[in-house]
């Protein structure tokens, strides 16, 4: 990563995986309670952030389909732009560039990482001076995701998704397999079939040791998201031959633990599908940029 006065090149938008993830109710405005780890892999989309000498924000290759007006990215730098604005700071704007890794509607928090990063690495290039805090409190305004990746722990999440409390995680390798489907969250949210009322659990119950982690609780939303896209079970028991290959977050990716990079080289060799091999992160890579903050 390079750091200037006008451009912070580089950023690691890294993706996580829901280790379990339990819906454990729902809330009146139809969003559902839940009880997850998320964990940090070291493999994602690169950003890069670079100051205009205007207000404007342009992101300068989109994907083909998502207008500004959408994009998760562009939104959190207005955003950002606003509270400086309500705060009496000098605005500016910024161009900024991603190159893509992470499948959209995957569960690995593709868009939710990206708009984390562009809030962390702008909240610095602009000097907008907000403490982690106040900016998980701007991400929760773009996703029940985005406050995690900004609290930049390897953490067990309560609420939406905003109760954040940090784990000690291992080192780790995974494999990441993506079905070619791309799941959209509320579909899986709204299903008739969903269980909602998974018994609440307390950290406690999983902590003790990675391998007891690892193979804790399920994934709620996995029946549905199989039922409704049976490719994400077929993939998922291809994994199984490997050993626990659970669905994260709505899907459609499935991963799996493997002992070291060399089984995940020889399963991402041999995957039906699109596979990546990744580590476990301890922190995410701009965290430290908040640490004073
Ligand atoms: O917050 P995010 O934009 O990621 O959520 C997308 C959709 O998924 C929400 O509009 C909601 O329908 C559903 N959702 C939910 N409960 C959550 C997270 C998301 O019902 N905790």
């Amino acid at each position: 990563m390079i750091i200037s006065d006008t451009a912070i090149l580089g950023c690691l938008a890294p993706a996580k995986i829901n280790l379990f993830l339990h819906v454990v109710g729902r809330r009146l405005d139809g969003y559902h309670l839940l009880q997850s780890v998320f964990q940090l892999l070291d493999w994602g989309d690169t950003l890069d952030f670079q100051l205009r000498d205007d207000a404007q924000i342009v992101h300068s290759n989109p994907l083909p389909g998502v207008p500004a007006e959408t994009d998760l990215c562009v939104r959190a730098a207005r955003l950002l732009q606003q509270t400086m604005h309500n705060k009496g700071q000098t605005i500016q704007g910024c161009e900024i560039r991603i190159e893509k890794q992470l499948p959209m509607g995957g569960g690995l928090g593709g868009g939710s990482s990206d708009a984390a990063t562009t809030l962390i690495a702008l909240n610095h290039l602009w000097k907008a001076g907000l403490s982690r805090t106040q900016l998980q409190n701007l991400a929760l305004q773009l996703g029940a995701d985005v406050p995690f990746f900004v609290f930049g722990e390897n953490a067990f999440a309560e609420g939406v998704g905003e109760q954040l409390q940090a784990i000690a995680s291992e080192e780790a390798w995974y494999v990441v397999l993506a079905p070619e489907v791309m799941i959209p969250t509320p579909q899986i949210f709204s299903a008739n079939d969903l269980t909602r009322n998974s018994e609440h659990v307390k950290i406690a119950d999983f902590s003790s040791d990675a391998k007891t982690l690892r193979e804790f609780g399920r994934n709620d939303l996995q029946a549905v998201a199989e039922r409704l896209f049976p490719v994400v079970a077929e993939v998922r028991k291809w994994l199984e031959k490997f050993g626990d290959a659970r669905m994260t977050g709505s899907g459609s990716c499935v991963f799996c633990h493997v002992e070291d990079e060399f089984h995940a080289d020889v399963i991402v060799k041999s995957a039906p599908v699109k596979a990546w091999k990744a580590k476990t992160l301890k922190r995410h890579p701009l965290a430290y940029l908040l640490d004073s903050a």
